[in-house]
């Protein structure tokens, strides 16, 4: 059976853990959603992982609609959730409606992913009452990085703890079926958790919250240079797939690969022929 806001709002309610990963390929999203991760999102961290870019500032609707698709096509029993990219719909709440019909109809979503608090509330209603389920994110949302000034846990001042607090009510109040808060501190997403209806999803905001989020080549560790505290190696992937090339590089040079084992044969009568 094929989750939905209704199975993921409910393993709220039975104080059951949601499990959520990134994917951006079919490949993965099927080992995933084989594996039984409750959501596959597709971040928009795609940008950084996937297309080499120092943000996710320029991943585009084109990006997202590609890349969710591929995933949809694995995800027979994960819900889907997009990341909304950067101006799709901070801009107007038609934006916003056009831009998340694109990623259901072409994408296939079930549900799409956009940051911000009270500011994004009204794009948060619209997309409901079209019948688009959101997921809120709250915290350290990557798509203001420049207003941040730098990638830093967020809610530490007690007037910035008050904010955030007040803001996540705000979007369960605009109809977000659950919550992405990412970089708060433990006790923060703690306190948000145990007042909200809907579930949070924490991305290094501690144990506290009902779900979890990585994305996928952090816990594969295949991202390339340090990746944040909260990030746990699950597999060395980027290890063994360093030695899988560096292994077939070697063989071809030697000539031990292909061997007869991974080569196709005719009668020698028919090669004899030919000379
Ligand atoms: O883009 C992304 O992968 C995300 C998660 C880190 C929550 O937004």
């Amino acid at each position: 059976m094929k989750n939905t806001v209704l199975t993921i709002g409910k393993k709220k309610s039975e104080g059951k853990k949601i499990t959520v990963l990134t994917a951006y390929d079919y490949t993965i999203a099927k080992i995933f959603n084989d594996c039984g991760v409750d959501i596959v999102l597709v971040g928009d961290s795609l940008g950084n992982v996937v297309l080499g870019y120092e943000d996710t500032l320029s991943v585009t609707m084109d990006d997202m609609v590609r890349h969710c698709s591929a995933v949809a096509r694995a995800a027979d029993k994960a819900m889907v959730v997009v990341d909304m990219p950067f101006m799709s719909y901070q801009t107007s709440v038609e934006d916003a409606l056009r831009n998340a019909g694109r990623l259901m109809q072409e994408g296939r979503a079930n549900a799409v992913k956009l940051e911000g608090g009270t500011r994004v509330c009204p794009q948060i209603r619209a997309l409901v009452d079209a019948g688009i389920p959101v997921m809120a994110h709250l915290g350290l949302t990557p798509q203001s990085i420049n207003a941040f000034g730098g990638y830093r846990v967020q809610g530490k001042t007690q007037n910035q703890a008050a904010k955030m607090l007040s803001e996540a009510f705000a979007v369960q109040e605009a109809g977000a079926f659950s919550l992405v808060l990412e970089c708060v501190p433990m006790q923060l997403a703690s306190l948000i958790t145990q007042k909200l209806d809907i579930p949070t999803i924490g991305i290094g905001s501690g144990a506290g919250c009902d779900g979890q989020v990585l994305v996928a080549q952090d816990m594969l560790g295949m991202t390339q240079g340090s990746t944040p505290k909260f990030v746990k190696c699950f597999a060395p992937v980027g290890e063994l797939i360093k030695k899988a090339a560096s292994d077939y590089i070697q063989e071809v040079e030697d000539g031990t690969y292909p061997s007869e084992e991974y080569s196709f044969s005719i009668k020698d009568e028919i090669i004899e022929k030919l000379y």
